[in-house]
């Protein structure tokens, strides 16, 4: 009979094993690719001893090809859940080392608990994906367990961020799980993300393409806009994640945290002043004024390598998080196109699902005219920013820089589609369009270049400015840059208990 201390070494044994995963030799591998493991990811994404793991002896139950001799406990995923900042988290890591991380069924099992306690607990949902996708001797029971998840990635969706990190191979249907979740990390040279690989495309299409240009982290962070952000390793990648779960609610019914402010609530700055050049041709850096105005200077981008005409991103007023949604003048003069639009409108309805208020800054000409344009559907692409911004409840607020022409003033949180406070610049610009347009079109005529110049001005000084607006109540406040601040933090106080619904529908029909 076993005494009570051997049960206890049985214990230890069982775990150690587990914790071992596929063995030191595939470790080494691991590490040889510039890899970390499951659980030193896991150590590095939580706060120290706060990760609880669960079905650590969970093993797989396939009988075929000889996989009953062999059983891995935890079956290449690391599951469980821990603390980022003392808020909790759920995460499932996938193993590489057992099985190269792919998808059982039990596996599939493990990862889809943690989810349905995410919801259940309220708490967002992070998966760190390393993986040679479906178990291939457990064919359809494999397809089987990622549909069960992807089932649950849509059910959460809105309900808890959910969040994924690619850092090995993402390939085959697997991609879609990351696809539907809130963000996706890819990690620079090690991770990959494809539906057909390049073996594939090769026989296909007769394309050549290596794994790093077809689904590389900067393929998807510049090219595809699959994803959000690059991380130069796993490390950093963790590190990303946690400053991102900070800016974020835990769940639908919660605020997302409000951290003590450090920096002065009144901060004027003078550089704010001459930033809008006076030719309002001459482009400038939008960042800049974000980083100028918000909490410690600190902004956290999303996407900043895609669609870089708009920017989007987390950051700070008075401590509370906000979502700032901005045109980029200094890139294609700020101008919504498709891949702009798109970007921007699913950053909006994320913000709106969670609670997070929405800043706008306004620079746009308008959009971007031409076939490549009109063929790839911009008309339905742009829709989906309008649809956005005027579905949203959370707070929006409105600053107009400078230009705002034609649909795109409509588009850009607007007052008619439901902003709650608009504040333009002295230097704004608010009409159908630029000032050299307007007057090619409705004066037709032949006038010398003298009369044409002075119609020009005349036109822009008439509608090339923000009074017409203010006169109409469309614009509620003209401030002065250097008060940006301040006027938004007053603005953000204001609307903090905003309440405003929808009417109720199963779900409306965003032009996709
Ligand atoms: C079972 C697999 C596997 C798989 C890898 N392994 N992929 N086992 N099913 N799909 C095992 C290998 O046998 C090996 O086991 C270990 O994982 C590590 O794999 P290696 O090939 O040694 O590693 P590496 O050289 O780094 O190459 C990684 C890889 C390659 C590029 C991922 O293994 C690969 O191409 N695998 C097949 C990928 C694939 O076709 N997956 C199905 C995609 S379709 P040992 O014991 O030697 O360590 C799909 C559909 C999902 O996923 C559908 C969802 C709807």
């Amino acid at each position: 009979m076993s005494t009570l201390k051997d049960k206890f070494h049985q214990l230890e044994e069982k775990s150690r094993q587990a914790e071992l995963g596929g063995g030191q030799d595939r470790i080494d591998r691991q590490h040889s690719a510039g890899r970390k493991t499951a659980r030193e990811r896991l150590i590095d994404l939580v706060d120290p001893g706060t990760f609880v793991e669960m079905d650590k002896f969970v093993v797989h139950r396939s009988r075929d090809f000889g996989m009953e001799k062999n059983l891995i406990p935890g079956d290449g995923v690391v599951s469980g859940y821990g603390k980022i900042d003392g808020r909790l988290v759920y995460v499932f890591a996938q193993d590489f080392t057992v099985f190269g991380g792919t998808m059982s069924r039990a596996n599939a099992d493990k990862i889809v608990k943690i989810m349905d306690m995410a919801v259940k607990m309220g708490a967002p949902v992070i998966g760190l994906n390393d993986s040679g996708g479906a178990r291939i001797q457990e064919g359809v029971e494999s397809l089987a367990g990622y549909a069960d998840i992807f089932y649950r990635n849509v059910m959460s969706s809105g309900v808890v961020p959910q969040i994924s990190a690619i850092l090995g191979p993402c390939a085959g249907g697997a991609v879609y799980s990351p696809a539907i979740t809130d963000f996706i990390i890819m990690v620079k040279d090690s991770s990959y993300m494809f539906v057909t690989g390049p073996e594939v495309i090769k026989t296909v299409t007769h394309e050549e393409v290596t794994k790093e240009e077809l689904g590389g982290a900067i393929a998807h962070n510049s090219k595809s806009g699959v994803a959000h952000l690059t991380a130069e390793n796993d490390e950093h990648a963790m590190m990303m994640l946690r400053e991102l779960i900070g800016y974020l609610p835990s769940n639908n019914m919660e605020d997302a945290p409000v951290l003590p402010c450090t920096d002065d609530l009144n901060r004027e700055d003078e550089k704010l002043q001459t930033l809008i050049p006076d030719d309002p041709n001459k482009p400038y850096d939008m960042k800049e004024l974000i980083k100028i105005v918000v909490d410690n200077h600190n902004f956290f981008e999303v996407q900043p390598l895609y669609a870089q005409n708009i920017i989007i991103g987390f950051a700070r007023l008075a401590g509370r998080s906000v979502g700032i949604v901005a045109n980029q003048p200094s890139m294609l003069a700020g101008v919504l196109d498709i891949n702009s639009s798109v970007k921007a409108a699913r950053f909006v309805r994320f913000c709106d699902a969670f609670n997070i208020p929405l800043i706008t800054l306004v620079d746009v000409p308008g959009f971007l005219p031409g076939t490549t344009q009109e063929f790839g559907g911009i008309i339905k692409h742009g829709a989906k920013l309008l649809y956005a911004f005027a579905e949203a409840t959370v707070p929006k607020i409105t600053l107009i820089t400078r230009k705002a022409y034609g649909g795109a003033y409509d588009v850009m949180s607007s007052k008619h589609i439901g902003a709650d406070v608009n504040f333009a610049y002295p230097t704004a610009e608010i009409a159908v369009m630029g000032a050299d347009g307007a007057v090619n079109i409705i004066f037709r005529e032949k006038m010398t270049d003298e009369e044409r110049a002075r119609t020009v001005e005349d036109y822009r000084d008439t509608f090339a400015n923000p009074y017409k607006a203010a006169e109409l109540g469309y614009i509620d406040e003209i401030i002065y840059p250097k008060q940006t601040r301040f006027k938004l933090i007053q603005a953000l106080e204001m609307t903090q208990n905003k309440r405003k619904s929808n009417p109720p529908k199963k779900h409306g029909n965003i032009p996709l």
